[in-house]
């Protein structure tokens, strides 16, 4: 199936939900972005940050967005399982049978919000985890399969339990929001009177759960060929700076990237779509700082890709200044011929990191160019 095939329309409802589900909030484009990628990739995703700032409103607005089976809960300590999972049904109990009635509760959505998800108790932290990773809810004698497709969760706080490692793990996104910086607070003001008055409550869903996915399948069909060798380069990378992904996590990066790589209205992903992993590599508080920076340093964008090939480009026009004045079999012509190995093999490995043209035609070039001069470097030396 190409690009072209599929109906333009469906191509473009992840990025209107976007637009729509962040429409009445300030500066919440990153939390209602990794909302989007979980639904398209069908993962988990967890939103952290201090009360009130908006981390409800953006998971109820995404309901409301949404044609799809939705339950949400408040987790306190004290939840019980049956308010998640339904009411054990008594007249079933009566004829010797353990049933739950689950109807309207999670075990029957196909979308979930969980608030405050690190609250859940150790009756409750077992089933969600099998729901969330398998789909199914073990329950006493039963195995029910479950629609779940997303889970929107929310929390205060980053779990330091190892309980809740698990728990934590099984939500791919992860993202912390901050409150809104000085700059926009009177933008704040403003948004939140219109929040009150009502103005952006009339939305209509603009995605539904079928449509998810059949987003969801093209997915699998993004290529991802030129991405790949710089994800594992930042894997180690990632590793090298204390960020460990597990091995689940780093199985599912490449779906995460190729969501990321649809969403920005691609069937080939890019290495700036690497970025996503800004969403799935922290872990720990100071981890969520630190991944920008890495991430910037380390996923080069075109422009900067062809700035290093100028460089490679200058470097080998003064060589070849040198070459040209050096005679047959100067020993220096052997040192010339590594360092010219060794720029040739970093532009092809420069040239497998882009797919961009400027790039490919810039590699090109250099390539010929540095493939001549060994020729004439090995001419002199006489091999
Ligand atoms: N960035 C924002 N832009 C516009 N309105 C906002 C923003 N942040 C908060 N609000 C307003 O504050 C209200 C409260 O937010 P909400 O209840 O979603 O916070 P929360 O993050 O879920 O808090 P808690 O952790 O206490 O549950 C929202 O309904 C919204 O009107
Ligand atoms: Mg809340």
């Amino acid at each position: 199936m190409t690009e072209t095939a599929q109906p333009a329309d469906l191509l473009e409802k992840p990025r209107l939900f976007y637009e729509k589900l962040k429409e009445p909030f300030v500066g919440r484009d990153e939390e209602a972005l990794t909302i989007v990628l979980a639904l398209l990739s069908g993962e988990h995703v967890i939103i952290i940050g201090e009360p009130g700032t908006a981390k409800s409103a953006l998971a109820r607005r995404a309901a409301l967005l949404l044609n799809a089976k939705f339950f949400k809960y408040l987790l306190t300590r004290f939840t019980e399982p049956s308010e998640l999972f339904g009411p054990l049904d008594i007249n079933a109990l009566r004829k010797g049978l353990y049933k739950r009635i689950t109807s309207n509760k999670l075990p029957d959505a196909e979308i979930a919000f969980l608030d405050e998800i690190f609250n859940a108790n150790s009756a409750i932290l077992n089933s969600l985890l099998s729901i969330l990773q398998e789909r199914v809810l073990y329950d006493g004698y039963s195995e029910i399969k479950v629609p779940l497709w997303s889970l929107v969760s929310a929390s205060n706080r980053i779990p330091d339990e190892p309980e809740l490692d698990a728990l934590y793990d099984r939500l791919l996104f992860r993202h912390i929001v901050k409150p809104v910086p000085e700059e926009l607070w009177e933008k704040l003001l403003d948004r939140s009177w219109m929040i009150e008055k009502g103005v952006f409550e009339d939305v209509k869903p603009v995605m539904s759960s079928s449509d998810l996915l059949s987003l969801n399948k093209l997915i699998f069909q993004v290529d991802l060929t030129s991405v790949k060798q710089s994800l594992l380069r930042l894997f180690a990378i990632l590793e090298d700076n204390g960020m460990h992904l597990t091995d689940r996590r780093k199985g599912k990066t490449l779906k995460a990237i190729a969501a990321y790589a649809l969403f920005n209205g691609r069937m080939k992903a890019r290495t700036e779509d690497l970025f996503v992993l800004k969403y799935i590599a922290p872990r720990d508080a100071e981890d969520f700082d630190k991944i920008n920076n890495i991430l910037l340093e380390e996923l080069r964008t075109p422009d900067k890709i062809l700035v290093e090939l100028d460089e490679i480009d200058h470097n080998v026009e003064l060589i070849k200044k040198e070459v040209g004045r050096l005679k047959s079999f100067d020993p220096k012509l052997v040192e010339i011929y590594r360092s010219l190995k060794a720029a040739r093999r970093r532009v092809a490995m420069i040239s497998r990191t882009s797919d961009d043209s400027r790039v490919t035609n810039k590699v090109d070039v250099l390539i010929n160019k540095i493939d001549d001069l060994l020729d004439e470097v090995t001419n002199k030396l006489g091999m």
